[in-house]
């Protein structure tokens, strides 16, 4: 009886051990899963400062599209900030021009329906939803022309909705 007792006593520490660590992998599959919704393809809102008025960030009136030459705004040293409206079936301002080497905030919003704000050739992907303001940054490395393209589905003229990033060397 003292082998088994000690036997079972083993078995359940193991038990125990593997449990613990299925639930550690669970919950690291589940963190990555949300950073990858919230930061890769979801909406990028960080507080109620972001949502419904983008004119408190310096931006267009709600359902105002910006100039189509509306350029950056200075922030910082190399730092840049500018507006990004969606509407169907565009991007203002475009082209836009970006110094090589800079980073720079796009806050993001549409004026009518859904549309997906994405960067060819970079990981910038932010939906474009009205009365929201979503956020990201980036920086430039590379001169060179991007293209804009929407990826979320908005209506007959869609697939053609391009806008162009010229970044200057
Ligand atoms: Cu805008 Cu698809």
């Amino acid at each position: 009886p003292g082998f088994e007792d000690a036997f079972h006593k083993a078995a359940e520490r193991h038990e125990r051990a593997w449990v613990f660590v299925t639930l550690v992998m669970l919950m690291g599959i589940l963190a990555c899963t949300m950073y990858f919704v919230v930061y890769d393809y979801g909406v990028v809102v960080r507080t109620a400062a972001y949502r419904s008025d983008p004119t408190a960030l310096g931006g267009p009136a709600p359902g105002v599209v910006p100039a189509a030459d509306a350029g950056l705004v200075k922030t910082g040293p190399n730092a840049y900030a500018v507006h990004m409206v969606a509407h169907m079936w565009g991007w203002t301002p475009s082209p836009l021009h970006i110094p090589e080497g800079a980073t720079v905030t796009f806050y993001v919003t549409s004026i009518d329906v859904l549309h997906g704000f994405e960067v060819k050739g970079t990981t910038i992907n932010v939906t474009a939803v009205p009365g929201i303001t979503g956020e990201v940054t980036y920086m430039f490395k590379h001169a060179g022309t991007l293209d804009i393209i929407c990826n979320e589905y908005c209506g007959i003229e869609h697939q053609a909705m391009l806008g162009r990033i010229i970044v200057d060397p």
